[in-house]
């Protein structure tokens, strides 16, 4: 295939379009613009049987402990399981749990929005201050910018997770604490940077009217932890429950979920968890040639391990949608981001891509350049509404062009000789247009999927997100590695515990640490000797 150009397979298939397209809950994927055959996809088809995919799906699905370095299951397919089909964890059905901790978030959303629920001088909230990080910030912020269109007029939401005081300050600057409500988000209730900002807010609340009697009214916690919740001062009745079989990057559609239930109301909330419901069961049922979540997850295998891809671009184009690629940053890198397989044997060969993007059309004013003209090959997945919430002057129709004439361009490219003809039509002399035209070329054959859906309701974001999900489930099944553990990220919490303790304790200062290499050592002497300067 490395020397087939996709131009030539449009040419000799006119049926390619309709071929290599399918639709499922509301999303629509057009996968023509890539650099495969039906004997392509019927070999990667091959390649999951192989793996026995369906019956990593089953495992997932049965509640079976996948994620087995912390010997539990991911079963975030739970958390909007719309049937009536019990999910055992230990043997317990695990539904009646997830059933009751929606409807305390319906009673809770409903007494905020409707004004029951009030600051402590009686004034109704106006903001939300979700405080959380990695999924307990992410997967929320996303859908909650998503469903914009959606949100109750009279509530404002912002988030804050980074531990650089800016952003706390610069959220806090603008509230008022008798109007302000805060979500602490934390499965584990024990990350640095979201306790440290929470202690900010109670403190900011406590010196501006707030008192400990009254802390119940503004302060709620969404968190597996509850004993270390209401050391922290939270009353149990404001605390939200999640599961260990949740993972932190899969958490939005639990009460982590809360500050977008509460701008889009509970409604929308299960309009959502409907949509990615809808997706479970077709990546559940579908066969794997139509099923799509599968297709995307071979296509991602097809470029990384056999075409030497290392990056993979989320491109929406959707002003809404433009938190998507950090979403899916930490939803694929931290989940396929893994080197050895469950049985702890080092890989031969690639896993997860690196997750990068932004929204269209910015990005053609900037990094597309590298897409069509670099020498790295970089797949990316366009997406795109039929139907926009704004529909402004001629800007959707000219955003869809814009969308569609991007993967025609990595497609089909432009050659050498189109390139000469061009100039020279446009009055270049034969030696000039001879002279620029190899600048001009754009080599194309770069791969693309498109994906569509009519509008951005909660319900097509809901199966879009939990299609990713799926994507990255599936990668994970193919490179037999663990999706759901995340050791990595927890050396770097170790070291920067030590050195805080360095950068902050006195008798340190003094003296240097043999624990510390030199380059960290010498950095740490000039945070410490920085009011010298
Ligand atoms: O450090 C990574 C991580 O553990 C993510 O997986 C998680 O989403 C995030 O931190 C936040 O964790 P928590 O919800 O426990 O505060």
């Amino acid at each position: 295939m490395k020397k087939t150009h996709m131009r030539e397979l449009f040419a000799a298939n006119p049926n390619r379009f309709r071929e290599f397209f399918i639709e499922a809950a509301g999303i629509k994927l057009d996968f023509s613009k890539n650099l495969i055959t039906a004997k392509t996809m019927k070999l990667l088809a091959d390649l999951a049987e192989e793996r026995r995919l369906t019956d990593a799906v089953n495992e997932m699905f049965r509640g079976e402990q996948i994620n087995r370095s912390e010997q539990r299951p991911a079963l975030h397919i739970a958390l909007r399981n719309a049937s009536e089909r019990p999910i055992y964890v230990d043997g317990q059905d695990v539904m009646p749990e997830v059933r009751a901790t929606l409807e305390k978030m319906e009673l809770f959303t409903w007494k905020i929005r409707s004004t029951q629920w009030r600051g402590f001088s009686n004034l109704p909230f106006t903001d939300i201050v979700s405080i959380g990080i990695g999924g307990s910030f992410l997967g929320p912020k996303l859908v909650s910018a998503a469903l914009k269109p959606y949100w109750n007029d009279t509530l404002n939401c912002h988030y804050v997770a980074n531990i650089d005081g800016t952003h706390i300050t610069e959220v806090l600057k603008h509230l008022d604490p008798e109007t302000t409500l805060f979500l602490i988000q934390s499965k584990s209730f024990g990350t640095q940077e979201t306790l440290e900002n929470a202690k900010v807010a109670r403190h900011w609340f406590m010196q501006n009217g707030g008192s400990e009697d009254t802390i119940g009214k503004h302060f709620v916690a969404i968190t597996a932890n509850v004993p270390s919740a209401i050391e922290f001062g939270i009353a149990e009745d404001n605390i939200f429950p999640m599961w260990d079989w949740v993972g932190g990057r899969y958490s939005l559609w639990s009460a982590i979920g809360l500050p977008t239930a509460l701008a889009i109301g509970m409604d929308g909330f299960r309009a959502l968890l409907s949509g990615a419901y809808a997706m479970d069961e077709h990546f559940r049922t579908a066969p794997i040639d139509q099923n799509l979540p599968i297709i995307l997850a071979l296509l991602g295998v097809w470029y990384s391990n056999f075409m030497d891809a290392d990056s993979y671009a989320i491109l929406p184009y959707d002003h809404y949608l433009r938190g998507l690629p950090a979403h899916l940053q930490q939803l694929d890198m931290e989940s396929n981001g893994k080197r050895v397989t469950h049985n702890g044997d080092e890989v031969d060969y690639q896993t997860g891509p690196i997750i990068w993007g932004g929204a269209g059309a910015n990005g053609q004013h900037a990094y597309h350049q590298l897409l069509h003209q670099g020498t790295r090959l970089a797949p990316a997945d366009f997406i795109i509404p039929l139907h926009t919430h704004n529909p402004v002057a001629n800007h959707h129709a000219i955003l869809f062009a814009n969308c569609l004439s991007q993967t025609q361009a990595l497609m089909q490219g432009k050659t050498l000789s189109e390139a000469k003809q061009e100039l020279i039509a446009a009055g270049m002399s034969a030696r000039e247009a001879d002279a620029l035209a190899p600048h001009k070329v754009i080599p194309g054959n770069k791969p693309s999927n498109t994906v569509l859906f009519e509008r951005a309701t909660p319900r097509t974001i809901g199966a879009l997100i939990a299609m990713y999900e799926h994507k990255v489930f599936v990668q994970g099944a193919l490179w037999d590695i663990n999706s759901f553990d995340q050791w990595g990220v927890e050396l770097g919490k170790q070291l920067g515990n030590e050195i805080l303790r360095k950068l902050v304790s006195a008798p340190a200062r003094e003296q240097s640490s043999p624990t510390l290499d030199a380059s960290t050592q010498g950095l740490v002497d000039l945070y410490l000797g920085r009011d010298k300067h």
